[in-house]
């Protein structure tokens, strides 16, 4: 039996369960002992109703690492002890997307996601007599998981497992985002609409790719402080004023080469989109509302302006790929891991990060198992 934090309604705190059963890993599958998980907005976007991704209860968390404990029949790449990033994306390398160079679209992802399940549509944890589903095929707000073998990355035993939590979300996205979606070029002006966990591994990407003026745009103090540590070179706060004629003025009145939204709301949307310059990219990364819908003119601010408007979903990351390589950087002294962690906790404490990411406290708080 081991304890996990189960969402049990929207809009209700987590509940810690202590009951919590854990199968034996299927075929093609391991059992992992997670070691931390980050608390991103995406979890906090499951309690609120935002996302919609398996209905309470589940057990939400899926910025994870941990040991392996037990592996499945016909797993070959991973074995008992080994270390992994969990993936809440699994890529199986095989499918018309992975094999296009786009396994962050995989097509094994889908059913994962939408039913709470594994691969195959069912959880493997159990509390109170039912199954338990698991957010994204991860669950990493329990002590013990089970997840597909191609959602598990294999990392260094050497490295902090507490660091390699947050490259499986807040780092893959927001870096990959930079790095990936936008393919920054030497000399790029950003702007950054969103300095939190993820939007931080933006400005990072954003620097380690070559931009050389990166707009924070927040409306918290602290996060524009932080920003500055990531590598923004100039801020903005988006409570004093509006924020897309500040960006406008600090270039030249043409706007950003490359501009990033990494909140998720309709209305940052919309401001990401106008601060891009002609010919620019806005990048949409933050996770709105499903009903949220964009709202600019289609000839002044597409057509005429030629600006590619791009999703971005984790970071167009291929994790066996990205992961070793945001770990590289990290021991190269280029990423920051450790910057992020603004606090660290016990499970017990995961509803007052929500509480403390809601006020805009934290970067990221990481649960320590
Ligand atoms: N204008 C500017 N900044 C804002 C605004 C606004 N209107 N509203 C919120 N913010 C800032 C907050 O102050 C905070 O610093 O956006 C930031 C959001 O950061 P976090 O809450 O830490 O969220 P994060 O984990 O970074 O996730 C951002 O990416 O993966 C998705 O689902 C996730 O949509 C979410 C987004
Ligand atoms: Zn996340
Ligand atoms: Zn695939």
């Amino acid at each position: 039996m081991g304890k996990a934090a189960v969402l049990i309604g929207i809009d209700q705190p987590l509940e810690i369960r202590d009951d919590v059963d854990v199968d034996a890993p299927h075929a093609g599958e391991v059992k992992v002992r997670m070691a931390a998980s980050g608390v991103c907005h995406s979890d906090l976007s499951m309690q609120n109703g935002t996302i919609m991704a398996g209905m309470p209860p589940i057990v939400l968390g899926h910025e994870g690492a941990g040991v392996i404990e037990e592996v499945g029949p016909g797993v070959t790449k991973l074995a008992p002890g080994d270390h992994v990033v969990i993936s809440w994306v699994p890529q199986c390398g095989e499918c018309y997307f992975c094999t296009r160079g786009q396994p962050q679209l995989c097509e094994q992802g889908g059913i994962a996601m939408a039913t709470g399940g594994l691969l195959d549509g069912t959880p493997r944890l159990k509390s109170q007599g039912a199954p338990l589903p698991q957010m994204a095929a991860s669950g990493t707000f329990s002590e013990i998981t089970v997840v597909p073998e191609i959602g598990a990355v294999k990392i260094p035993a050497d490295f902090d497992l507490k660091l390699a939590a947050l490259i499986g979300c807040g780092v893959l996205t927001g870096a990959g985002a930079a790095m990936n979606t936008a393919q920054i070029h030497q000399g790029d002006t950003v702007a950054v609409v969103g300095c939190g966990g993820v939007g931080l591994n933006v400005i990072q990407g954003a620097r380690i790719a070559g931009a050389t003026e990166i707009i924070a745009v927040d409306m918290n103090e602290t996060k524009l402080a932080l920003a500055k540590e990531f590598g923004a070179t100039a801020t903005v706060n988006a409570s004093q004023g509006d924020p897309v004629s500040q960006v406008m003025e600090m270039t030249g009145q043409r706007g950003a080469d490359v501009a990033f939204e990494v909140i998720g709301l309709q209305q940052t949307i919309d401001q990401t989109i106008t601060m891009t310059r002609r010919g620019g990219q806005a990048i949409l990364v933050g996770v709105p509302k499903m009903d949220a819908m964009i709202n600019i003119p289609a000839f002044f601010g597409v057509v005429f302006s030629e600006k590619t408007i791009k999703g971005c979903w984790y970071g167009s990351s291929d994790v066996q790929r990205d992961v070793p390589k945001l770990i590289d950087l990290y021991q190269k002294g280029q990423l920051k891991l450790d910057e992020l962690v603004s606090r660290t906790i016990t499970l017990e404490q995961v509803n007052e990060a929500f509480d403390a990411m809601k006020t805009g406290e934290v970067a990221r708080s990481v649960i320590k198992y």
